[in-house]
C-alpha cells in the first residue's frame, strides 16, 4: 500500500501526460492555475475553462513561457450557462482535439461562512449550481468525449 509519505514525495516522469487533453474549470483561480501549469509542464493538452477571459490568458501565457504545448481557452460562465453553452464547449473540444482524458473541476463559489439563519437563500441556490450543478451538467456534456480516452478521469 502506498503509504502518505511516499504519495508527498511522489514525482511523475517527465512526459507523464504526453498527449493528454485535460479540461480544467476555474483555470485562472488559485488552484486551477496551478493544476494547469502542472499538468502542462508533463505534456498535458490543457483546455483553460473559466468565467474571466484575463486570468485564462495569463495562464495561457504563463505555460507557453515554460515551454508546454500550446492549450486552448474556453470561457463558460457555469451560474449563466444553458444548453446551448455547454454543448457548445463540447464541440469545441471534439473539434480541435477529438476526444477528453481529464475532466478537472476547479472553479468555485465560496459560501457564506455563517449560521442558516443569516444565510441569503438566493445565494445559497447560486453557490450550489456553480459548485454542484455546474460541475454535474458540465461532466454530463463532456461525457461522450470522455468516453473516446482509454484512460479517461473526472475529479473535483
Ligand atoms: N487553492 C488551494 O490550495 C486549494 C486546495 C484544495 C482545495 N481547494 C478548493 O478548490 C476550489 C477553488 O479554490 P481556489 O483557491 O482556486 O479559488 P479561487 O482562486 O477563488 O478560484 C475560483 C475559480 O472559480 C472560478 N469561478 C467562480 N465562479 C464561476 C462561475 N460562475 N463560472 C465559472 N467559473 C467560476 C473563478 O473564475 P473567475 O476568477 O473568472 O471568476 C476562479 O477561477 C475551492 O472549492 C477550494 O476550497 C483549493
Amino acid at each position: 500500500m502506498t503509504t502518505a509519505m511516499e504519495l508527498r514525495s511522489y514525482a511523475a516522469p517527465a512526459g507523464a501526460l504526453a498527449d493528454r487533453v485535460i479540461l480544467v474549470t476555474g483555470a485562472g483561480g488559485g488552484l486551477g492555475s496551478a493544476l494547469s501549469l502542472a499538468c502542462a509542464a508533463l505534456g498535458a493538452r490543457i483546455v483553460l475553462c473559466g468565467r474571466r477571459v484575463a486570468p485564462l490568458e495569463r495562464v495561457y501565457d504563463a505555460i507557453v513561457a515554460a515551454g508546454g504545448p500550446r492549450p486552448s481557452i474556453a470561457p463558460l460562465d457555469l451560474e449563466r450557462a444553458d444548453a446551448s453553452h455547454y454543448d457548445a464547449l463540447a464541440e469545441g473540444v471534439r473539434n480541435e482535439f477529438g476526444r477528453l482524458d481529464g475532466l478537472v473541476h476547479a472553479a468555485a463559489r465560496p459560501g457564506e461562512r455563517s449560521p442558516i439563519e443569516h444565510h441569503d437563500v438566493v445565494n445559497w441556490l447560486r453557490v450550489m449550481h456553480v459548485n454542484v450543478n455546474a460541475p454535474f451538467i458540465l461532466t454530463r456534456a463532456l461525457l461522450p468525449l470522455l468516453r473516446l480516452s482509454q484512460t479517461p478521469r473526472c475529479c473535483s
